[in-house]
């Protein structure tokens, strides 16, 4: 059995580590940046919170539904390998262009920004499945891999971005932002000779001088029927998931006692939490269900999916205790907060490389970039969900909606078990290991 990992991971692990570097650097001071005051040190655009958090809203979707177009491009002109370039360059000029003060380039980069994560997001994600045979059993861990250097990215973006944006200028910052975006080129081109045989453009047949795609078959129907039930899934976990950065950032400034021995610990900070767990677990979680496999119990990715949910599920029943906690007058202690992202963590290793994976495994060939590009866009919305259902706690209620998405989960992940030996059969052997 092979175990180790092909050298093109290492390429796409450090080029994606950048790229999220610069996303959520980006991400962790737009919103401080919309709403900072026009006049004084370090002036904003004096926006009011509302108009920023709509403005981060519509972003943090739209970047993720351009996936779609980024995966159509992949399919039907360039291939990934190329169109994951093309992203990249976007992006980089898309943060360079917001270090000029002015309106109009602070408009052009965002738009620049969202069409390259749309180009080089799902295909980069594309282009890690494709290194692996069919079958191959390190696909999964291939993908635990990629996504723990998404999230060394995404833990160290708000804290350096975060201090240069703040503290010396939100234009150094993007800038910062821009030059991470610049060292994620610089390792993909110099790495390209690891990727000879990845994301290269397939044409589809010619049939009578048009490019004719081939017709489904029964097969791959069913496949994509079983990617479209992802699909729900995914738009359900970051649902819930997703409420970090919004209502779960809100609770802690307000509700939980930040302080540990003696000193208040800023509110921000907590966001790195999540990417940290994601680096410290995320072998031991993959090792955890590697392990199940090899004695031969359950560890369907299906099933690890159900599971996944129901766990960052639980993590929002930490949250209700915190909830209860404070509804006695008194701050909320940190432990809670500490355990609910620990859990919604542990249950986002069940779920998100497991997806990935999942996706390049069941989409045919010649539609696999569109089909992951589907899957960003699910991602997107559920994004875009959280937001709705994160504006609910003003009126109903931090402990309703907090035990409310705990309960949704767990159905909701119960139902998955209860089906998921159906869907199984719908894959027809998809994940069917052959030890090579
Ligand atoms: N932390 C993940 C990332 O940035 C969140 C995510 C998962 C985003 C799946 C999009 C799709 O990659």
């Amino acid at each position: 059995m092979k175990t180790r990992h092909p050298k093109g991971l290492i390429v796409l692990f450090f080029t994606e580590m950048w790229e999220r570097f610069s996303f959520y650097g980006m991400r962790a001071i737009l919103v401080l940046y919309l709403t900072k005051e026009t006049l004084g040190a370090n002036p904003g655009m004096g926006w009011t919170d509302t108009r920023a958090l709509a403005l981060y809203g519509w972003y943090t979707m739209l970047v993720y539904v351009m996936a779609i177009p980024g995966g159509i491009i992949a399919d039907r002109l360039l291939g990934q390998k190329k169109t994951v370039f093309i992203g990249g360059v976007l992006i980089a000029i898309g943060q360079l262009t917001l270090v000029m003060d002015s309106t109009v380039a602070f408009y052009t980069g965002l738009a620049l920004i969202i069409s390259g994560v749309g180009c080089l997001k799902p295909n980069i994600s594309t282009m890690v499945g494709g290194l692996y045979e069919i079958g191959d059993p390190r696909r999964d861990s291939g993908f635990t891999i990629f996504y723990i250097g998404i999230n060394v990215g995404a833990a160290s973006a708000p804290l350096l971005v975060g201090y240069i944006g703040e503290v010396h200028g939100w234009h150094y910052g993007f800038g910062l932002a821009g030059i991470g975006m610049l060292l994620g080129l610089i390792v993909y081109a110099w790495g390209q000779k690891y990727l000879k045989t990845v994301g290269n453009y397939k044409p589809a047949k010619k049939i009578h001088g048009t490019n004719k795609h081939v017709p489904l078959t029964k097969i791959e129907k069913d496949r994509i029927f079983v990617l479209l039930v992802s699909f729900l899934i995914v738009i359900i976990f970051w649902a819930a998931y997703e409420q970090a950065g919004g209502l779960m950032n809100l609770y802690t400034k307000e509700k939980i006692n930040r302080i540990v021995f003696g000193w208040e610990i800023p509110t921000s900070l907590f966001q790195a939490v999540p990417a940290i767990f994601v680096i410290i677990f995320g072998t031991v979680v993959a090792g955890y269900w590697a392990g199940r496999q090899r004695k031969g119990k359950e560890a369907s990715s299906l099933f690890k999916m159900a599971v996944g949910i129901i766990v960052m599920g639980t993590g929002f029943l930490m949250m209700s205790g915190a909830a209860l906690q404070a509804a006695t007058g008194v701050k909320a202690m940190l432990i809670w907060l500490i355990l609910s992202y620990l859990l919604q963590v542990i249950g986002e290793l069940s779920l998100s490389p497991v997806a990935l994976s999942f996706i390049t495994k069941l989409a045919p060939v010649k539609y696999a970039s569109i089909m992951m590009g589907i899957y960003f866009a699910a991602t997107g919305l559920g994004n875009k969900v959280a937001g709705l259902v994160g504006e609910l706690a003003t009126h109903a209620g931090a402990l309703q909606v907090f035990t409310g998405i705990f309960i949704f989960c767990l159905a909701f992940g119960l139902l998955l078990l209860v089906f998921f030996k159906k869907l199984k059969t719908l894959t027809h052997g998809a994940e069917d290991i052959q030890e090579i």
